[in-house]
């Protein structure tokens, strides 16, 4: 199984943005976890990380026939983006939504998540955890 991690703006700051919301690991220990989990379950996990919307609907679309499984935390871009909503349904892949915080319990314009209407599985507020829960979650049911 081929899976693709996309993470959306200032993911690549974790560790150094408001740790008392997303923990003090960094992207670098995001990339680590998904390496393990990579070897662990022996699937091959590729991440791109972009803190611009249309790379990442470029991204998505260039999946398309070559991954089995999408794992996106989209970010900010997950409360205002349509295209990547859209670009999610376009190339029809089974993709979960993870987010490191409990997106419920915070303001209420973070309640609204436009891509988890393209997606199979949502994980909010497991910190850096959900990452591999999603992951076992398209291994489960897609693998
Ligand atoms: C986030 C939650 C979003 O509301 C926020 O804009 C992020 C990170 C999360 O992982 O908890 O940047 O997706």
């Amino acid at each position: 199984m081929k899976l693709l991690v996309i993470n959306g703006p200032n993911i690549n700051m974790l560790g150094i943005r408001e740790p008392g919301i997303y923990g003090k690991n960094t992207f670098a220990d995001l990339l680590a976890l998904l390496q393990d989990t990579a070897q662990a379950e022996n699937v091959v996990i590729n991440q791109f990380q972009s803190n611009h919307e249309g790379s990442l609907v470029d991204k998505i679309q260039e999946a398309y026939g070559n991954y089995d499984g999408i794992v996106i935390n989209p970010a900010a871009y997950t409360h205002t983006s349509v295209a990547i909503l859209d670009a999610l349904k376009a190339v029809s892949i089974p993709a979960v939504e993870v987010h490191i915080s409990d997106v419920d319990s915070r303001e209420p314009f973070r309640q609204i998540s436009y891509p988890s209407m393209a997606c199979v599985h949502t994980i909010k507020g497991h910190g850096l955890e959900g990452y591999r829960e999603a992951v076992l979650y398209l291994l489960d049911h897609y693998g």
